[in-house]
């Protein structure tokens, strides 16, 4: 059996035209451009029964990443599999707001006195793929970040840190619940400590789960949590409250209507701390920024 590029294309006409061009390109071992340069080549059997499968599954609602087992994130290519959450453009934001963040604290690095005063430390909560300190300490020109990233999943542990692996960045990665594994590694504060946590935890509810099949096959355990879905942030607000003496700077990301009732959960464990609210790529508030 065999058929060319272009008539194994018109054939897979029940999913999208761009999914299909890009689970041939990766049964080929190809990128898209090949399959797109090469529409008269002859495909054999083995291919052409690998292809089949990728469609079925496809078909069925199998997102396209964890067939091709990559995600692109933040300019970046990332391992994923049903273990971990697919990266989200919308994460980027907060992506981009710690990048912000961790720059303006390396420009106070020892300016005025040429000695080294501020240690920025960098704690991933919830990391799944690793995507996002990964793609903050690829971005950021700051060297000296000690980075944790912590998950709740052995197996998404796994796959973060084959992605630090690919990507040569080095990360101390901690199994546990939220911050408990990497209270007791903390550094007593030298002269100021900074300490910039980020958090995509999951925060959606059981019906905002049941309501979108198109996330059903990714680990419930990635994206629900109880109490209108911050159940998961109000612990980790109350771990941070005994964590005040250090300069803290937290990004979490939040479903647009938890704005609001996140705000209210930040002031009641940080009365002190100042919240900003940063819209994403539709307008929508995404990134809740915590700062005392
Ligand atoms: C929404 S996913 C985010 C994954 C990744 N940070 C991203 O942005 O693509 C949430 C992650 O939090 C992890 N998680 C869930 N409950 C947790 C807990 N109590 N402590 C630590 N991690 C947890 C899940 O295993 C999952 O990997």
């Amino acid at each position: 059996m065999s058929k060319t590029i272009q008539q194994l294309l018109k054939s897979s006409n029940k999913i999208d035209p761009l999914d299909a061009e890009l689970l041939l390109a990766h049964t080929l071992g190809k990128p898209r451009e090949f399959v797109l340069a090469h529409l008269d080549e002859t495909i054999y059997n083995i291919h052409i029964i690998k292809y089949k499968i990728l469609i079925k599954k496809r078909v069925k609602g199998i997102p396209l990443a964890y067939l091709t087992g990559h995600k692109e994130f933040f300019g970046l290519d990332f391992f994923v599999n049903k273990n971990v959450l697919i990266p989200r453009p919308d994460t980027e934001v907060l992506v981009e707001e710690a990048v912000h963040e961790i720059k303006r604290l390396s420009a106070q690095d020892g300016s005025a006195s040429g000695v080294k005063d501020y240690e920025i430390t960098l704690v991933d909560i919830g990391t799944g793929s690793g995507c996002i300190p990964i793609s903050i300490l690829k971005t950021s020109k700051h060297q000296n970040i000690k980075t944790f990233a912590i998950d709740i999943s052995k197996q998404a542990l796994r796959v973060a840190k084959k992605n630090a692996k690919k990507h040569g960045v080095e990360i101390k990665f901690l199994h546990g619940n939220l911050l408990s594994p990497f209270i007791n590694l903390i550094p007593k504060p030298p002269k100021t400590y900074n300490l910039v946590i980020t958090a995509n935890l999951p925060y959606l509810t059981n019906k905002q789960f049941a309501d979108e099949p198109s996330i059903h096959h990714e680990p419930k355990l990635a994206l629900i949590a109880k109490d209108q879905g911050l159940a998961l942030y109000e612990e980790l607000l109350e771990q941070l409250a005994n964590l005040s003496t250090y300069k803290l700077a937290c990004f979490f990301e939040i479903d647009p209507d938890q704005s609001k009732p996140v705000t209210k959960l930040i002031k009641k464990h940080l009365p002190e701390a100042k919240v900003e609210i940063k819209k994403d790529l539709a307008g929508l508030d995404r990134v809740v920024i915590i700062k005392n």
